[in-house]
């Protein structure tokens, strides 16, 4: 029998940490749902000895949005920090980090400049860990949508996309988590690889959108230049099972 195991989630309350604390339940693990909201804050380590007493693995899926490099590095890299002293004071075996594929060529972004210091923060810490990149996810195709519309017309960059499904994120960090700490970078990615602008197309269709999309090599993302292949993994990758396609219908 599988042993049952203890699991925090930090960010436990949010898009992904909901979904990862069901998974672990449904499989007869024990998990806590931490956040701020809940008295443990892992950015100022409020009720963080207490929740992680006993404990075999933390997922952490906070997050903060910002697009202020001070204020989001700062919120990645101390939350981090915290975490994984915390960690190893009371024995935690694996600390495992979400972040985004191509973090590092994408810091010209500041909101990626903070994942970066967030993986830092935690490669550095001593701490057993496994950081897992993943794409951007399905969910995130309403607000990608939104910022790159202008004039009755959404302009994207002229590069790959492969979006995920919280659902399968979810799911790659729990198996992360109950595993071995792989104490190094693992990518996550959806199941297909298209141009990011058929991706918006599909969303806006299923929404009855008829806004035209275009793709422009001089768009950016957020901020960082990017070339084809920016957004998606350059190596091996575990994929997601959800399509696009299969997320809007359902
Ligand atoms: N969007 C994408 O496409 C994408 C792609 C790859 C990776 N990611 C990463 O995915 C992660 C999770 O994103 P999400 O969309 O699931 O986030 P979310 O829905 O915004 O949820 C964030 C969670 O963090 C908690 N939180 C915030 N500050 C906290 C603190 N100081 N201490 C403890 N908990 C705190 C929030 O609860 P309280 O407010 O109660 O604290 C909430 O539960 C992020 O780190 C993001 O970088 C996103």
């Amino acid at each position: 029998m599988t042993k049952i195991k203890k699991v925090v989630v930090i960010g436990g309350t949010g898009l992904i940490g909901s979904k990862a604390v069901k998974l672990l339940q449904d499989a007869g693990h024990e998990a806590v749902v931490a956040s701020s909201r809940n008295g443990i804050n892992a950015y100022t380590g409020e009720g963080l000895q207490a929740a992680l007493a006993g404990v075999d693995a933390v997922i952490d899926v906070s997050n903060m949005m910002s697009f202020d490099k001070d204020v989001i590095t700062d919120f990645f890299g101390t939350s981090s920090r915290n975490l994984t002293s915390a960690e190893q004071a009371a024995g935690v075996y694996n600390h495992v980090t979400l972040s985004i594929v191509n973090a590092d060529q994408l810091a010209a972004n500041p909101y990626m400049a903070g994942k970066l210091t967030q993986e830092e923060a935690v490669a550095s810490s001593g701490q057993a860990y496994t950081i897992v990149r993943a794409t951007q996810f399905h969910e995130f195709i309403e607000t990608l949508t939104g910022a790159y519309a202008a004039d009755g017309a959404v302009k994207v960059p002229d590069i790959d996309f492969q979006p995920i499904a919280a659902t399968d994120v979810a799911a790659a960090l729990v198996q992360a988590a109950l595993g071995e700490p792989k104490n190094e970078t693992i990518d996550l990615a959806g199941p297909e690889r298209a141009p990011f602008g058929s991706f918006i197309r599909a969303y806006l269709d299923a929404k009855g959108d008829v806004r035209p999309v275009t793709a422009d090599a001089a768009v950016d993302y957020f901020g960082a230049p990017v070339a084809k292949g920016s957004l998606v993994p350059g190596g091996e990758y575990i994929k997601g099972q959800i399509t696009i396609a299969q997320w809007l219908k359902a």
